[in-house]
């Protein structure tokens, strides 16, 4: 396919965007996996991030303008291929490979909904206000027992593992596409670069999915 110079930039901002929020998903995870070491573990973190003040705002608005950037321009691009002549896409078919591939804007979709929800679920903390137990005098939330708590229900523990599956997809492809767009690979690496970018994909679909599974098996408990 003929790319024109702005859907080059476009892809080449995506890419740098890409890796800002992969950067964020993978760090989030260490992040909550400090509820395998224990409820004091996980507050201790959910306390110092809460500590930082503006710095924590600074950073939710660059993650919220790398976020939006991402979606507007993969929505453009996606857009574009699909205007792109018939022998066009005949070539754009070939170039891509596997379902993950193909179903990059479903997938994106459903993590931009699955990430919604998200927030509403633990941090603006309105879907299910029941499972909010503070932690302190300081106005803070006890976050071990809002995670165990959050994890009761059938339909959450659904919608977070299906989201999570969404989230391998995306990235399971994505990272080897940032590597190309960004001319990092080459026909002899890129296998190796596909391989990479499944392997990062499928250690956070089982870190994070490992979370409500062992609070649904009474693993993690109160
Ligand atoms: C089992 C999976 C996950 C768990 C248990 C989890 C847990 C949490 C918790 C407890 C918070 C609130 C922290 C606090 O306010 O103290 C939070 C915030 C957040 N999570 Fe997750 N998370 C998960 C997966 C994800 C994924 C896959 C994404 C992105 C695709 C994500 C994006 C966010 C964002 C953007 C915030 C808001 C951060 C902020 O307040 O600045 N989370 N998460």
């Amino acid at each position: 396919m003929q790319l024109t110079q702005s859907s080059v930039g476009r892809k080449i901002i995506m890419a740098v965007t890409g890796i800002v929020l992969v950067s964020f998903v993978c760090v989030h995870l260490l992040g909550n996996s400090s509820i395998f070491v224990g409820a004091d573990a996980i507050n201790a973190y959910a306390q110092k991030l809460h500590s930082l003040g503006p710095f924590v705002w600074v950073f939710r608005l660059v993650m919220l303008a790398a976020f939006a950037i991402h979606i507007v321009f993969g929505i453009q691009l996606t857009l574009e291929n699909k205007a792109a002549t018939p022998e066009s896409n005949m070539q754009v078919k070939r170039l891509k490979t596997g379902f993950g591939a193909e179903t990059m804007i479903v997938s994106g979709g459903v993590i931009f909904f699955f990430v919604v929800y998200h927030l509403l679920h633990f941090t603006v903390r309105v879907t299910n206000p029941e499972i909010y137990v503070p932690l302190g005098d300081q106005g803070m939330v006890n976050v071990y027992f809002m995670m165990v708590n959050g994890f009761k229900g059938a339909l959450p523990v659904i919608a977070y593992v299906a989201g999570l599956i969404f989230l391998f997809l995306h990235v399971g492809h994505g990272i080897q596409s940032l590597f190309q767009t960004l001319g990092l690979s080459n026909d002899k690496s890129l296998p190796v670069m596909g391989m990479f970018s499944q392997l990062v994909g499928f250690v956070l679909l089982v870190g994070y999915v490992s979370i409500p599974l062992l609070i649904v098996a009474g693993l993690i408990k109160i």
